[in-house]
């Protein structure tokens, strides 16, 4: 099953393909997590998505084209994968169509995780991550039991970097530019679904499944 999850910064992309990931066996793939895991790393592509990323605004097509080119061809995505943060223009999409058609594949379900803007902000100012396993946490959603410590491995939550409000702001300008129109692009093909993004994580995730089957 090929699934792409769309929505704005702080939809609950990450949150949701993370339980998906789980439930139906097959990986996550975001691109913000990779980009990160290579700035991280100090990597050429690390570097040139720093100032990118910083700023809130997109890396260039071909940089994330490369990536989840690379990615979809591991093994473990043989099954199948969840595409989250990627395709975010519609060259990527594009893009993302002529590398599935060349190995005989295509996306099975495009679905939109609708949002309201001004919530976002501070959804995503009230997000932080554990350091050592990925949970993500929220300071009003989803406390940790004990603060700053991750419930599931005891790591140490951090923030990101571009979790600021000002970048925040602009990633959400970005977004409404450059990647709204990648719901245009999916509407016709009879791929594209929507959940409310607005309900609580398991109301949202019971409406995936509920897509998913
Ligand atoms: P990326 O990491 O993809 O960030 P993003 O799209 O801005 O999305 P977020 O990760 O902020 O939000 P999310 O939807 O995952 O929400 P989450 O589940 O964490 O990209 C970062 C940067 O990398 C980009 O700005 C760009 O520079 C670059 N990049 C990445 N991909 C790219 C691409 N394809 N092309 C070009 N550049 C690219 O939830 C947010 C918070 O809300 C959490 O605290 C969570 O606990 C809480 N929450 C979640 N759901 C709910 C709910 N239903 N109710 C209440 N709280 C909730
Ligand atoms: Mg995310």
């Amino acid at each position: 099953m090929k699934v792409i999850l769309l929505g704005p910064p702080g939809a609950g992309k990450g949150t949701q393909a993370r339980q998906l990931a789980e439930k139906y066996g097959i990986p996550q793939l975001s691109t913000g997590d990779m980009l990160r895991a290579a700035l991280k790393a100090g990597t050429e592509v690390g570097l040139k998505a720093k100032a990118a990323m910083e700023a809130g605004a997109l890396v260039p097509d071909e940089v994330v084209v490369g990536i989840i080119a690379d990615r979809i061809q591991e093994a473990d995505c043989q099954k199948g994968f969840i595409l989250d943060g990627f395709p975010r223009t519609v060259p990527q999409a594009q893009e993302l169509d002529k590398m599935l058609a060349g190995r005989g594949m295509a996306i099975d379900h495009v679905i939109d995780i609708a949002c309201d803007a001004e919530a976002l902000v501070a959804r995503i100012t009230g997000r932080s991550t554990c350091s050592k396993c990925g949970e993500g946490y929220h300071a009003q959603h989803k406390k940790p039991a004990q603060a700053g410590i991750c419930d599931k491995c005891g790591g140490t939550l951090t923030q990101r970097a571009d979790d600021n409000e000002e970048t925040v702001r602009n990633r959400l300008t970005v977004y409404e530019a450059q990647t709204a129109p990648v719901i245009g692009f999916y509407r016709p093909g009879g791929v594209f679904k929507e959940v409310d993004g607005m309900a609580d994580m398991g109301a949202v995730f019971k409406a995936l499944c509920a897509i998913l089957g």
